[in-house]
């Protein structure tokens, strides 16, 4: 089977980023001038994916509007000549078909794949968070699908963690199988240091076999009364084999305040069109 289809869910709440979210979404908060949610998105498309599902939910409207086209603007642009951001915004309306499903409550992110069910049927299918941007030479999504054709399981995307911040993931038990690729033996959802079985933290980049959802409709709500991915994750490696790649590439949690700085500043060093004057800047700035 070949993964077609991805789900980005996008409708939490967004609280470690307040007051920023109270009316815009998290997802749509721009790393220098893009919105995180289009990084993601065009991951998803140049690993190959054709159809894409956002999990959506109030007050994430901005969502629609940007991955729309936009003819009144669109229409201004090509009267005044500015052709360059005009391409650019037809490409984001043309990157891939892009669906919408809203989660009428945030119950967690277990709750929120679950309403992907309809959209996915009886595929394999890849799940990017919202709010989790990887940069990376070859986009981290392809290179799981690559692990996914050659297993024909469930892949997580894993990386080690420092010990400060095992507590903030899904950790895993691993088993060696080949370099960067681990059997998962079990999963524990933000363990502490102590009850943690490893420091390999999945980190917002699965691809999934259809059996979750009926194993999601029968998760009870877990750590922090949300219904949890981890915990059907989990019962779903008992059942069926299941594996973790460690990604090459750098991921940042742009939910949180740090690491949309870190991805700012990174990502705005990487441009060719600031890159060298923001470094001269920040340079200045620390005294060099
Ligand atoms: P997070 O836990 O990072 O998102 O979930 P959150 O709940 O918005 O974060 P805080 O703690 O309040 O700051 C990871 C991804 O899952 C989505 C989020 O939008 C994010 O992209 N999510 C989470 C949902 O779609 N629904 C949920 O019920 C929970």
């Amino acid at each position: 089977m070949k993964v077609k289809k991805a789900v980005i869910p996008a409708a939490g709440f967004g609280t470690r980023f307040l007051p920023a979210t109270k009316a815009v979404p998290k997802e749509m908060v721009p790393i220098v001038d893009t919105p995180t949610l289009q990084y993601i998105i065009e991951e998803a498309a140049a690993s190959g994916i054709e159809d894409i599902l956002i999990i959506t939910g109030r007050s994430k409207r901005a969502i629609e509007d940007h991955f729309d086209k936009s003819y009144e603007l669109e229409t201004e642009l090509e009267k005044s000549g500015k052709t360059e951001y005009l391409a650019e915004l037809q490409r984001i309306s043309s990157l891939a078909n892009i669906h919408y499903v809203r989660q009428k409550q945030a119950l967690g992110l277990g709750h929120a794949i679950l309403c992907a069910k309809t959209f996915v049927g009886n595929e394999p299918f890849a799940v990017l968070l919202g709010d989790d941007v990887v940069r990376a030479e070859k986009p981290c999504l392809a290179q799981m699908i690559e692990v996914f054709d050659k297993y024909q399981s469930s892949i997580l995307g894993v990386q080690e963690v420092a010990p400060e911040d095992v507590s903030k993931y899904g950790i895993i038990k691993t088993e060696d199988v080949e370099k960067d690729i681990y059997r998962v033996r079990g999963m524990v959802e933000k363990p502490s240091l102590a009850e943690a079985p490893s420091r390999i933290a999945v980190l917002g980049r699965y691809i999934i076999t259809p059996e979750i959802f009926e194993l999601l409709e029968n998760t009870k709500p877990g750590k922090g009364g949300e219904i949890q991915l981890t915990d059907a994750l989990c019962t779903l490696a008992e059942k069926q084999p299941m594996y973790c790649y460690n990604f090459d590439g750098k991921r940042y949690d742009v939910g949180n305040k740090l690491g949309f700085l870190q991805a700012t500043v990174e990502y705005a060093l990487a441009r060719k069109d600031l890159g060298a004057q923001f470094r001269t800047y920040l340079k200045e700035l620390l005294g060099e």
